[in-house]
């Protein structure tokens, strides 16, 4: 479905790398080609008709954000480089200030590096103490494991609605419930579910949500961190600069602007948010229903297959994501992704910056990661090239 609307298609690859990044469709690109073609020009500074144009274009992508993810006011949504630096605005723009030497976060065994690694220099840093959810013999996060690990210290949760390596569906609205009638504050990581689930922020509770555009066929460098507009007033900026203050003097004195503007320092990623923009119109468009339950099917459809071949072993069979990682008997996972790609069909292995997971001895996989652009036909061709790396590897190694 939708195949015609991605230009780079047209080159003969079959894109199964979408956790990594998606394609762009032909009206994004369209979109950020005519900010460069027809009204180029900063934001929140000039007076000309341009500017103020794109003043008001930037300013609307924000409000398709608040719908989109369905937050309370278009206020609590800052725009940033990424979920990377979402969390990091939440780490150390937040958290630092927030928590205490001994307060508990958890965290899961499935995280990316992203929502590990501030973690960890904040632990350094003043002490928080970070505990990890263990997953169960599906690598899946349960709300019962979750619920094992709360203690009268724990003071935050900061978890990925969709793991990128495992592929599980969180139980996030569970999450959020405990969470917010426990008083403890809940960071959702969408960086693998808004561009494909459903998502409420204020029905699931969730105190703070990061995402990036290039994973929901936006560009890259943009992306944002949405938080409850009652925790605003705690947010300290990470970044300071143009844009951001009101006033400042050389006696010291600042004034700083009111959120969003207050963490958007410097000028912004202007062609990237409108970009954004486009891509959720497109989305929507389409539907996240629509998208969530044939990423489901075509999973469905591509488990059936692999479990055919039994030299594949798939790390987890759930259905509810596009996600899909396994490794190959005697076959390096880089060996397998170098194959394909001479058949031109892209996949990511390796760790894919989970890294933990190797303490659940989940090494290097060959991950599949599908969109909603994906077909069974091209299912089809991975199972087929897939069937010959026994053979291909045999020869080569001869
Ligand atoms: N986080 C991206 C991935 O999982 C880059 O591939």
């Amino acid at each position: 479905m939708k195949q015609e609307d991605f230009p780079i298609l047209k080159n003969n690859i079959i894109y199964f790398d979408n956790a990594a990044t998606t394609l762009k469709p032909s009206c994004v690109i369209d979109t950020m080609l005519q900010y460069y073609l027809k009204y180029t020009s900063n934001i929140h500074r000039g007076v000309c008709d341009m500017a103020k144009l794109v003043d008001l274009l930037y300013e609307n992508v924000r409000f398709k954000v608040k719908n989109f993810i369905h937050c309370n006011s278009a206020k609590e949504v800052i725009f940033t480089s990424g979920t990377t630096f979402s969390i990091h605005l939440l780490v150390f723009g937040f958290m630092k200030y927030y928590l205490k030497k001994g307060d508990e976060v958890i965290l899961s065994r499935g995280e990316h590096a992203s929502n590990v690694i501030p973690w960890l220099v904040l632990a350094k840093e003043i002490g928080i103490v970070i505990k990890y959810v263990p997953l169960n013999d599906n690598y899946e996060v349960t709300y019962d494991y979750f619920l094992s690990c709360i203690t009268s210290r724990t003071k935050v949760v900061s978890l990925a609605h969709v793991s990128n390596v495992i592929g599980d569906l969180r139980p996030i609205s569970n999450i959020g419930k405990y969470c917010r009638s426990h008083h403890i504050l809940f960071h959702v990581d969408g960086a693998q579910s808004v561009p494909h689930v459903p998502i409420d922020f204020v029905q699931d509770n969730i105190d703070f949500l990061s995402f990036s555009g290039h994973k929901m066929c936006g560009p890259t460098g943009v992306g944002c961190f949405v938080i409850r507009e009652d925790l605003l007033s705690f947010l300290h900026p990470v970044v300071y600069g143009g844009g951001m203050n009101a006033s400042f003097s050389s006696d010291g004195s600042f004034l700083l602007e009111d959120a969003p503007l207050r963490y958007e320092a410097g000028t912004p990623p202007i062609v990237e948010v409108l970009g954004l923009g486009m891509a959720i119109s497109y989305l929507e468009d389409i539907g996240l229903d629509v998208i969530f339950h044939y990423e489901e099917k075509l999973k469905k459809y591509l488990i059936e297959k692999l479990l055919l071949l039994p030299h594949i072993t798939i790390i987890n069979q759930s259905f509810h994501s596009g996600i899909v990682s396994f490794v190959v008997d005697h076959i390096s996972s880089y060996d397998v992704s170098k194959c394909l790609s001479d058949f031109h069909i892209c996949v990511r292995a390796g760790s894919h910056c989970s890294k933990l997971l190797k303490e659940d001895n989940i090494h290097s996989t060959v991950r599949v990661s599908m969109y909603f652009y994906n077909t069974y036909q091209e299912i089809d061709e991975l199972i087929r090239v897939l069937t010959l790396l026994p053979d291909i590897f045999k020869i080569v190694e001869s």
